[in-house]
């Protein structure tokens, strides 16, 4: 009997063509996806799960899918996913990294420069005539060449974000809780900083950790106290590593210049006072957003369900613990 397996919203057509070469598949092609209970019904007789971030895969759904064997995530984070819960019951859970790094910090550097120099705000300006004239001092924002970049988190996309960084001239600080080597920061162009001097000295923040209990609102009101009036926060990485309330006092209140965000605490609702604000250039999670880095992403998840199906090792397994086992 063939394997059974679900897509449980709308991919790209070139991850159901691999998955349909090994497996039975049911596939939901919706962006709405299925609900809590729908997702347990699909889920009671399937020996794989091609799922996003967007589906939230607990204890309580694996225990109704009594055969399931992998579960591949269309994404690098896998924080709507219990990793505990899945190895304890042997499930292999896979992800897409590497393929998204330099899209998504093109999208951070492209919040950095649109943040620093006011483009969303001019652009709804000029679109509603206001623009009557050119002036010395219309839309001035702060400069990016020359001026220093900290980044939070030093993983793949942390230094693509560094690597463009030296494009610009800038100085490029980071915090990580592990340290790079010397000959890495010096090939990378890179310094290291404890925590406090990250937020003092940069004239950019980025994030770039993972969202986990360490992360969780790992910026606030004591990091904005930190950072400069003239300071712009780029967040790329998972909305609740930021707590939004603070953001937008923070935004509200002059503690920092300004803020371009692709991730939100409660997506896709946004905090409303980030919404009334001019000083935030907000985008609906696009961060990997391009067609060939999103299709790519699609195969990479169908290629590693299809290979736990198949009796192959996953190229992408985020509990490996699994597969080494004696
Ligand atoms: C991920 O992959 O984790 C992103 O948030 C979506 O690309």
């Amino acid at each position: 009997m063939r394997p059974r397996i679900l897509v449980t919203r709308h991919v790209f057509p070139e991850a159901i063509a691999i998955l349909e070469g090994v497996a039975d598949v049911q596939y939901k092609d919706s962006s709405t996806g299925l609900s809590a209970d729908e997702l347990k019904a699909a889920v009671a007789d399937k020996d794989a799960v091609v799922c996003q971030l967007t589906d939230s895969i607990d204890a309580d759904l694996m225990d109704s899918g009594r055969e399931l064997q992998a579960i591949a995530n269309v994404a690098v984070g896998f924080d709507n996913i219990d990793i505990a819960a899945a190895t304890e019951r042997g499930i292999l859970v896979t992800n897409t990294p590497g393929v998204l790094t330099d899209t998504t910090a093109d999208l951070a550097f492209t919040l950095l420069m649109a943040a620093s120099r006011r483009i969303a705000e001019a652009d709804r300006f000029l679109r509603a005539g206001r623009w009557n004239q050119w002036k010395i001092d219309l839309f001035c924002g702060h400069d990016i060449h020359g001026q220093t970049l900290g980044i939070l988190g030093l993983g793949r996309i942390g230094r693509s974000m560094a690597q463009r960084a030296r494009g610009f001239g800038m100085r490029v600080v980071y915090h990580d809780l592990d340290r790079a080597t010397p000959e890495d920061e010096s090939e990378w162009g890179i310094e290291y900083v404890d925590r406090e001097t990250l937020f003092r000295d940069a004239d950019f923040l980025s994030i770039h950790v993972p969202l986990n209990e360490h992360t969780r609102h790992a910026v606030g009101s004591a990091e904005f106290e930190l950072m400069k009036p003239t300071a712009v926060l780029v967040n790329t990485s998972r909305g609740p590593v930021v707590d939004e309330k603070a953001l937008a006092h923070a935004l509200e209140s002059g503690q920092i210049a300004s803020a371009g965000l692709d991730v939100f605490e409660e997506e896709p609702s946004v905090e409303p006072r980030l919404l009334a604000l001019e000083n935030v250039v907000l985008v609906p999670h696009i961060g990997s957003a391009s067609i060939k880095t999103r299709t790519r992403m699609c195969t990479m998840a169908a290629e590693n369900a299809a290979a736990v199906l198949t009796g192959r090792r996953p190229p992408n397994p985020v509990n490996p613990e699994l597969l080494d086992a004696d």
